[in-house]
């Protein structure tokens, strides 16, 4: 991690180097105007004081000076937004094929689990040359996951999925910071995220003999007993789930609402708030039943069953 004094952190990651450069760009048209106006009110004080034989004058009809004072702000403002909105936009989206992580804080930790179910805390291991898609949410209060050598921070909110991403340039360890404040052991929350190589990831991935998000989430889907509604072909009261992640449900009110993980995770805590059109209100609450961590486990499962493995299950229940 870095050493003694430094002005910035180190640059780590693929936004770094755009982020400080927007930065540096807005703190100089800040110092060059600041430096300006206050030169010229000087000067202009010393120059214009008060002398006898000298009047004032009233200036009408600049109109050239109008225009000049309105348009250089407008351009530079405006080329400020659009900077900045394409930076932004660009850090918003994750690119396709990212590595997904999943990040959950609590008081004050932060619990963190690869796509094959590798789990850890306060740390987090990453290849370097890779996108990195995290899915982060709180199971208490609102946190904040902050990276300063990435340019990185997302706040963790309960009850909500966010998502981020990064693209690690340097291997090395980097510091971890909540930066929202949650309660008494907020400075303490924090940790560091380990930036490997391809091959040194690779086997530390390998290193922890776990199950899958999506493995877990299948146990889980059994033993809350979901598949007794939710698989059954004949006695179909509920949805069958195969395919229909990312896809747009009908409600009852003709509404429709996208299945995403926030549509899972309202529905297994809040069943009667979105009931799928054609369907009994007939699913109980698993509030206080299912942690943060065994939603997101049963948000992959869900998210893998392909449409083909729901409709074989349907088939084989009514053969
Ligand atoms: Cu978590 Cu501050």
């Amino acid at each position: 991690m870095e050493q003694g004094f430094q002005l910035f952190p180190r640059q780590a990651s693929t936004f770094a180097t755009h982020v400080d450069r927007l930065y540096l760009f807005l703190t100089g048209i800040s110092a060059f105007f600041s430096v300006l106006i206050f030169g010229v009110i000087i000067v202009f004080a010393i120059r214009y004081r008060r002398r006898p034989g000298h009047e004032a004058i009233q200036v009408e009809d600049a109109f050239s000076l109008e225009i000049l004072w309105t348009a250089v702000p407008a351009f530079l403002t405006l080329g400020i937004f659009v900077w900045s909105s394409s930076l932004f936009l660009y850090q918003s989206i994750p690119p396709k094929g990212a590595r997904d992580i999943s990040v959950v804080g609590q008081r004050w930790m932060w619990k963190i689990q690869h796509s094959n179910g590798r789990r850890e805390i306060n740390e987090l291991h990453v290849p370097s040359g890779q996108a990195v898609k995290l899915t982060l949410t709180s199971q208490d209060v609102i946190h904040s996951f902050y990276v300063p050598a990435f340019r990185m921070k997302q706040d963790a909110i309960p009850g909500q999925y966010r998502t981020l991403w990064f693209e690690a340039t340097t291997p090395g360890e980097y510091h971890l910071f909540c930066a929202e404040y949650c309660g008494t052991n907020h400075s303490r929350m924090t940790g560091r995220i380990v930036v490997m190589s391809d091959v040194d990831y690779q086997s530390w991935l390998g290193g922890g003999m776990e199950h899958t998000p999506v493995e877990t989430g299948k146990q889980l889907f059994t033993q809350f007993d979901c598949a007794s509604c939710h698989e059954s072909g004949e006695r179909r009261r509920c949805p069958t789930l195969g395919g229909l992640y990312g896809t747009q449900v009908e409600l009852e009110s003709g509404q429709k609402v996208l299945f995403d993980e926030s549509y899972v995770r309202e529905s297994v805590l809040d069943p009667n708030a979105k009931v799928a059109k054609g369907f009994p209100a007939v699913m109980p609450s698993f509030r206080g039943q299912v942690s943060e961590e065994q939603m997101l486990d049963l948000i992959a499962y869900i998210k893998s069953l392909a449409p083909q493995q729901q409709r074989e299950l349907v088939e084989g229940a009514n053969r």
